[in-house]
């Protein structure tokens, strides 16, 4: 009944209009038979153009990796919603863990962000996670919950059906260390809970959850698999083109 959903976060690789495009003309062909999954493809702000370019009149859509909440001004290194928008991205990613962490990133700054994107229609990835001390000491579930009503304070049912959330432990980011699924389900039920809570039946049923950290190929489709599993955000495995595809592969065969 939901869509998977594949993201491939590029962070701070393939920032050129040649290495974005080089491994699209890769990835294009391998795809195209692919409905039942949505792609989408988040380079740096720097090839986000030649990348919307090259995945036009595909299924490939794309997104922006941050964006500020005003819309123009002087807000010096700062990018507008409303340039993205007009560029012709699709998703935003908001509140990933390297945002917060490296670049203190805040639950409100993420919350004004997005409320500003759902304002003009664009798209969500929003990501929550815990750290691996919070996990040690038995809080995943109390940081996922912080960060779960402050992140989404004020939406109602509508705008956040209209997000889709990230889990991604952050731990397993880039450590090669994946959750188990099991591990992964555990917390995907548990933020589809806080949604029955917070919304209603409706909404929760309706929000896609990702999962995020160390998904290869080798390990996309035991987490996919999961009901409450709505297909993932890669790093690593997205910056090739036959990972990537793998991975995407295991999100179609893995629909519920
Ligand atoms: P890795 O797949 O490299 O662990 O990165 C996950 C991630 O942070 C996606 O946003």
């Amino acid at each position: 009944m939901r869509k998977p959903i594949i993201g491939g976060n590029w962070k701070m690789n393939k920032g050129t209009p040649s290495e974005a495009t080089e491994m699209l003309k890769k990835l294009i062909p391998l795809v195209k038979e692919i409905n039942s999954v949505d792609i989408v493809i988040v380079p740096p702000f720097t090839a986000l153009y030649s990348t919307i370019e090259c995945v036009q009149n595909t299924n490939i859509m794309v997104g922006a990796q941050n964006m500020y909440f005003e819309e123009k001004g002087a807000f010096t290194g700062e990018t507008s919603p409303l340039f993205l928008k007009e560029l012709g991205c699709k998703f935003v990613i908001l509140g990933h863990s390297e945002r917060r962490d490296i670049f203190k990133e805040t639950n409100e700054l993420v919350n004004k962000k997005l409320k500003k994107a759902l304002s003009l229609g664009l798209n969500t990835i929003v990501c929550i996670g815990e750290h691996l001390e919070e996990r040690e000491t038995g809080r995943t579930k109390e940081i996922i919950e912080n960060q779960f009503s402050n992140t989404f304070k004020d939406l109602n049912n509508e705008e956040m059906s209209k997000v889709v959330i990230a889990y991604e432990p952050i731990w397993a980011i880039g450590t090669g260390k994946t959750a188990t699924p099991e591990q992964a389900e555990e917390i995907h039920v548990f933020i589809r809970e806080l949604l029955t809570k917070n919304y209603n039946k409706k909404t929760a049923d309706i929000v896609r959850i990702q999962y995020g950290g160390s998904i290869k190929p080798k390990n996309a489709e035991d987490i996919f698999k999961k009901e409450n599993i709505d297909g993932g955000l890669v790093g690593g495995a997205s910056l090739q083109a036959d990972s990537l595809y793998e991975v995407i592969k295991a999100a179609e065969t893995s629909i519920k």
